[in-house]
């Protein structure tokens, strides 16, 4: 029986140089998208997925990232004596149970896989789901929803997995793969960010995974890949062959909020899904067919 996914680990010590200077005093994932920050979509997408124990990777100066999950005594009050009861609901979505949010300090950021090994202690013997809240996933059925499930039909490591432009493969974790039925990949090799002419497909790890704890093992060795950083893809290559490995092609639309178009797309994506917005916003966008602002 596979041990039941119970933890997620939420990276979020980056230093997000693309989207300097927003993020010279504020974290990256406090960005919003329409009027939730990144964080929150991806603590939302989590639960939904079955996860109770949070632990975020954080960094210096990311502590309104911890802030965010917490009372906001004063401002609670204030809604109360104003009979806000509605907003105040609203705030109720952004509170974690006492003692299921745990937070690490990755004090240097040499990359996504060292960020993985801080969280070692919370890991400890269990399976974890990672999410990156940069990559944003619009779908009918939450995209760590859909890995979990096929975690209890493999029993193994999921990665959610999606074509790219071949062009594109040196900036991303590629698959080997093996046997694919068109939806579940049998992952034989992974390699990180390989020059469009060595990648062995064009078949890209998204921001969600989810991993057996064995990972800790290769990342503790500290070996250092791409860019000079740890990387999580060397290390979830190295238990190709000893545990379950599949990439999920996931159902539904990413995007790369770390990135300024895909951060743009996202946000008009995600007012078109809200009723209360979509009509409006259809409206505007009529005013821009051309280059005319
Ligand atoms: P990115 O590759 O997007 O890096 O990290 P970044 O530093 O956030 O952004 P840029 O490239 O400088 O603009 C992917 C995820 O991994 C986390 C980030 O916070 C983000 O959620 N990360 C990355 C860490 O927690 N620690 C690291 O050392 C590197």
């Amino acid at each position: 029986m596979n041990k039941p996914l119970r933890k997620a680990v939420l990276p979020v010590a980056g230093l997000g140089t693309r989207f300097l200077p927003a993020t010279k005093a504020m974290a990256k994932e406090m960005l919003p998208v329409v009027d939730k920050p990144l964080i929150q979509y991806a603590v939302e997408e989590a639960r939904a997925a079955g996860i109770e124990q949070f632990c975020l990777v954080t960094g210096r100066g990311k502590t309104a990232l911890i802030d965010h999950f917490d009372h906001a005594y004063e401002l609670e009050a204030t809604l109360r004596e104003r009979n806000k009861a509605e907003t105040l609901r609203l705030l109720e979505s952004t509170t974690i149970s006492p003692g299921s949010i745990a937070t690490v300090r990755q004090q240097v950021p040499l990359g996504l896989g060292h960020a993985i090994w801080c969280a070692r202690a919370f890991i400890g013997d269990d399976p974890f789901a990672i999410l990156l809240p940069d990559d944003m996933v619009l779908s009918d059925t939450p995209c760590l929803a859909q890995l979990a499930e096929a975690y209890r039909e493999t029993g193994g490591n999921v990665v959610a997995v999606t074509e790219v432009p071949w062009e594109h493969t040196n900036r991303y974790g590629i698959l080997d793969i093996g046997h694919d039925d068109g939806r579940l990949v049998e992952v034989k090799g992974l390699v990180e960010k390989p020059d469009p002419k060595d990648a062995p497909s064009n078949l890209s790890i998204i921001g969600r995974y989810v991993l057996l704890p064995h990972v800790l093992m290769a990342l503790s060795r500290m070996d250092r890949g791409a860019g000079g950083e740890v990387q999580l893809t060397d290390a979830m290559a190295k238990m190709i062959g000893f545990t379950p490995f599949h990439g999920l092609r996931y159902e539904g639309k990413r995007f790369d909020c770390g990135d300024k178009i895909g951060y743009l797309e996202a946000q008009i994506a995600f007012a078109l899904k809200r009723p209360d917005l979509a009509p409006q916003v259809r409206e505007f966008l009529k005013k821009y067919p051309g280059d005319e602002v």
